[in-house]
């Protein structure tokens, strides 16, 4: 039977910012396809979660070119957004920020894999359906893409400026296809990615306290509502204004 809701594909919908993002969309009555490394998580359900959850390891690039036709089965022909969300952010062995001096090359590559090329791989693998539903992605980035934070490492920190920098490029090879494409950057968000010490951070912060996944995940659907028909290659900051 075909499903008439509108259909969104999440990576990294496990926990934090994701598990939020699936939340929101579900409430507000979408179908969401998620993708994370593990099976469906049996701590945070959903109506029907598990038979929209595909395991894809975004850290393997053949995984994840194969991985868009296992999601391609799961469509009717139709995507309405696509959110970028799964990201990493390793640490040294003492949990010490990882430099542009000591950062391994192989680990620099795989959080390429998982926090850009998967963006750039899900996107262009699944183009027809997004343009057959004029559909919107959504790329998220981070405030240590635009400035070197204390905690979060050089690789990641360049692959969220290159993801920022792909969404400029996405917004204007997609636009012609109907397809919106933005970025949201946060700062602070509670979640299991933040690091020891980040209450230090959040002490300057204007707003004097962390984001809550669930505010993130109302920015996420914004950009992927009608409500932003002609926002496209933005990238929106929800960070309390730690940016200023
Ligand atoms: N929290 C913050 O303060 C903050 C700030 C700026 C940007 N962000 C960005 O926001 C996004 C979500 O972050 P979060 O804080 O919610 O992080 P999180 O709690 O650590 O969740 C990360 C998600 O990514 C998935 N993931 C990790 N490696 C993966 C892989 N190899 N293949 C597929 N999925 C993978 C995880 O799922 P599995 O482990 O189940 O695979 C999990 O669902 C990330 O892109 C992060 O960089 C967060």
């Amino acid at each position: 039977m075909s499903d008439s809701r509108k259909t969104m594909l999440l990576t990294g919908a496990s926990r934090g910012i994701g598990h939020a993002t699936v939340r929101r969309f579900n409430r507000e009555g979408w179908r969401v396809i998620t993708c994370s490394r593990f099976p469906f998580p049996e701590e945070c359900p959903w109506g029907g979660g598990q038979e929209n959850h595909v395991e894809i390891d975004l850290s393997d690039p053949a995984a994840a070119i194969n991985g868009v036709g296992i999601i391609q089965e799961k469509l009717e022909g139709r995507l309405d957004a696509l959110v970028n969300n799964a990201g990493i952010s390793p640490k040294g062995p003492g949990g010490e920020r990882l430099s542009t001096l000591t950062t391994d090359l192989v680990d620099w590559g795989k959080v390429f894999h998982v926090n850009f090329f998967s963006s750039v791989v899900l996107a262009r693998g699944l183009r027809e359906e997004l343009a057959a539903a004029k559909g919107s992605v959504v790329n998220v980035t981070s405030i240590a893409g635009s400035r070197v934070h204390p905690f979060a490492g050089a690789a990641y920190a360049t692959s969220k400026a290159a993801l920022a920098a792909l969404t400029r490029e996405m917004a204007h090879d997609f636009g012609p296809l109907g397809v919106r494409v933005n970025a949201i950057a946060p700062g602070e968000v509670e979640t299991a990615i933040l690091s020891p010490g980040t209450e230090k951070i959040v002490e300057d912060l204007p707003m004097r306290r962390l984001g809550q996944p669930e505010e993130v995940a109302a920015a996420i659907y914004f950009l992927c509502s009608d409500e932003s028909s002609y926002i496209s290659g933005a990238e929106i900051e929800v960070n309390g204004a730690q940016h200023v």
